[in-house]
């Protein structure tokens, strides 16, 4: 392992889209490249954090020497959360599927005349809102994302307290900042004590100041 701050410390990121299936060939998820988790892990192993990554399909491979277990949907994404604990710190960077298809077909949906399938759908499990609130193996530090396309800091503030983590990063996600998919980011970090909002900067640079913090915070 590297030298540095988080030596000695496991910190378990989250990251990439999760993929719901409709049917073998069929899916449903949430835009995401994976670009951001990836640089927070890489940032954190950068400085010495032994990192647990665990990943949907994401476009963007995973940073070397992270520990990367692969998944394709939420409640996967969330047995190997639990699995992969106890842990020092947790960043919740996934764009997790709010909803599963409900009885998801074991064969392919046939392209029948006339007749269009109807999909119903179930709640996925909040991996987020789970791990803050564990009785047992909470990690000291657990932190989310929040993208939002308005009221980026009242609504983000308010998904701190839902959530029960300890910080939210919150990011614009509206179409003309080019944020999503893109190499920049402009976050604003919710703690306890408020709101403080970055300059515009690569999602490298995010990633290296959050993880500063992290290192600060656990040590
Ligand atoms: O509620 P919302 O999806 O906007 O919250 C975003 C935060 O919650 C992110 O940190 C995301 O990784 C996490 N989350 C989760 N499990 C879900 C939904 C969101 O861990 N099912």
């Amino acid at each position: 392992f590297q030298d540095g701050p988080l030596q000695g410390k496991h910190i378990l990121v989250t990251s990439g889209p999760t993929h719901e299936p409709i049917d073998p060939v069929r899916y449903i998820a949430n835009r995401s490249s994976g670009a951001q988790g990836a640089a927070i892990a890489r940032a954190l192993h950068a400085l010495g954090a032994r990192v647990s990554f665990v990943t949907g399909p994401a476009d963007v491979p995973p940073p070397a020497g992270v520990d990367v277990v692969r998944v394709e949907t939420a409640q996967q994404m969330l047995d190997a959360v639990r699995q992969s604990l106890p842990a020092d710190a947790a960043v919740f960077a996934a764009a997790v599927a709010d909803w599963r298809v409900a009885c998801a077909s074991d064969s392919k949906l046939k392209k029948t005349s006339g007749a269009l399938p109807v999909l119903t759908f179930a709640e996925n499990p909040d991996i987020l809102h789970s791990i803050s609130h564990a009785k047992d193996q909470r990690p000291k530090l657990v932190i989310g994302f929040a993208a939002e396309t308005d009221d980026v800091v009242e609504n983000a503030t308010a998904k701190r307290l839902r959530k029960g983590c300890d910080w939210i990063v919150a990011n614009d996600v509206s179409p003309q900042t080019g944020i999503m998919g893109g190499q920049e980011n402009a976050v604003t970090l919710i703690d306890e004590k408020g709101a403080d909002t970055w300059p515009r900067m690569s999602k490298d640079a995010v990633s290296q100041r959050l993880a500063a913090l992290i290192a600060q915070r656990l040590a």
